[in-house]
């Protein structure tokens, strides 16, 4: 086969490691990332299209000879991207616009898991404020307002009281906090337990699970603060054994793939499941069509196997669990953010100490709000700058090299969790 050049699309500490996974395939001869970071800028070639510009990215595709494209963010997959590259011939991994409605419309979600019998928490869905007020009103227990369209991770309210809850769905309907992603909102009970990221390869058919994963969503240590887009991960969590993913794959994974193929949306790609470890068991928080953030920051690096040959299986609909081979032991990623994120923070603060880190054995950088200024400084350019993984034979092991990494890496008032997978 000839070596094929391959185009990541997205900006992320995500992108950075898919990049740094696919540039380790002997398939591969060139990469692109668009619009990419200072991470990818040393292993592809940047270029400066956004992830949303999808007649930008295709035409680009086109003129290159991209052989395969892959997309990192939800956005560009719900707005389309795969469908467009599809119908001009070209070979993408991602799910189609009709199958990333899975993330796209969390309504869509909940209707199709309820036909297809997997199990995730009670709910009700409106687009009427009055209407979702007066059922919230009759209701005593805590609740979870859901604004039903994308909303970058935002548009989930915990409600400990139906005021609250009344309060959410003003903000989501009434006010537009979410834009048009809360004209719709998703009711639903408040499960309790801890949660489990479980992410899979699929080729429409076939499902083959991914490391397990546990993430940190708020800003503090002790689980305190407001929620961000993830403060760091480890994988696998001890109490997760292999037949609980083997449950979760034949509870929730195959039903989910059989029941797009049935609907004539086969899923192809990767199928992110949220997931709550409930006393009744597991039951799904939510679908996201692509890889996490900063999931796949540990997930790759225990990733043995060809990523590049797993995608073209998926594509192909060739997918076979041998495909997925992964090293033993565990892996963990701290995220270190700028001062203030997730609310307003300062950008273009100068960073230092990343090839110092990435020289320890057992330790990796993934670059995220990073750029590189015209004199060749690399600064921070947003909220969560970067991540840095550890891998060992056991968790402890693998948290410790993260955080001996963290140590080697400077920028004003960095903001790191002290207690990710501790
Ligand atoms: P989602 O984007 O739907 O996964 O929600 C984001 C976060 O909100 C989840 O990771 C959970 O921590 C929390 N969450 C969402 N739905 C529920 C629920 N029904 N019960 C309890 N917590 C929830
Ligand atoms: N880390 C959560 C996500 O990628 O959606």
């Amino acid at each position: 086969m000839t070596q094929q050049t391959i185009l990541v699309i997205g900006s992320g500490g995500r992108e950075h490691a898919l990049v740094w996974k696919i540039a380790q395939s002997p398939l591969v001869k060139q990469i692109y990332a668009a619009p990419g970071n200072g991470g990818t800028a040393a292993l592809a070639t940047n270029v400066p299209i956004p992830a949303h510009d999808v007649a930008g990215l295709l035409a680009f595709a086109q003129e290159k000879g991209v052989d395969l494209t892959v997309v990192g963010p939800e956005d560009p997959l719900a707005a389309g991207l795969v469908d467009q590259f599809q119908a001009a011939g070209l070979a993408v991994f991602g799910p189609s616009q009709a199958a990333a409605q899975l993330e796209a419309s969390k309504a869509f979600a909940k209707q199709f898991m309820q036909e297809a019998g997997i199990a995730t928490a009670a709910y009700q869905t409106f687009t009427d404020f009055e209407t979702a007020v007066a059922t919230v009103r009759q209701q005593s227990g805590k609740l979870v307002v859901k604004a039903s369209g994308l909303a970058a991770g935002k548009g989930v309210i915990m409600c400990p009281t139906p005021t609250e809850a009344e309060a959410a769905l003003r903000d989501m309907m009434l006010d537009q906090a979410f834009g048009a992603a809360g004209q719709e909102v998703v009711v639903e009970e408040w499960l309790e337990g801890p949660e489990l990221s479980l992410l899979a390869f699929c080729d429409g058919r076939s499902v083959v699970p991914m490391l397990p994963a546990r993430d940190h969503k708020r800003a503090y240590d002790g689980d305190q603060g407001p929620n961000t887009g993830g403060m760091g991960v480890y994988a696998p969590p001890p109490d997760v054994d292999e037949s609980l993913i083997a449950t979760i794959t034949r509870t929730v994974l195959e039903p989910t793939v059989r029941g797009m193929a049935e609907r004539g949306t086969p899923y192809v790609g990767v199928l992110y499941a949220g997931l709550m470890l409930t006393a009744e068991g597991p039951k799904v928080l939510e679908f996201n069509c692509r890889f996490g953030d900063p999931e796949t920051q540990v997930i790759l690096p225990m990733l043995t196997s060809d990523l590049v040959a797993i995608m073209w299986a998926c594509i192909d609909g060739r997918l076979t669990p041998d495909l997925v081979q992964r090293r033993p032991g565990a892996c963990a990623t701290v995220v270190m953010a700028a001062p203030g994120y997730p609310g307003s923070y300062p950008k273009g603060l100068p960073i230092s100490g990343i090839d110092e880190a990435e020289s320890l054995a057992d330790v990796l950088v993934f670059q995220a709000g990073t750029a590189v200024t015209g004199a060749g400084q690399l600064v921070t350019s947003g909220g969560r700058v970067l991540a840095v993984s550890g891998v060992g034979d056991g968790l402890a092991t693998a948290v410790n090299r993260a955080y001996e990494g963290v140590a080697h890496i400077h920028f004003d008032q960095a903001h790191y969790r002290r207690d990710i997978g501790r």
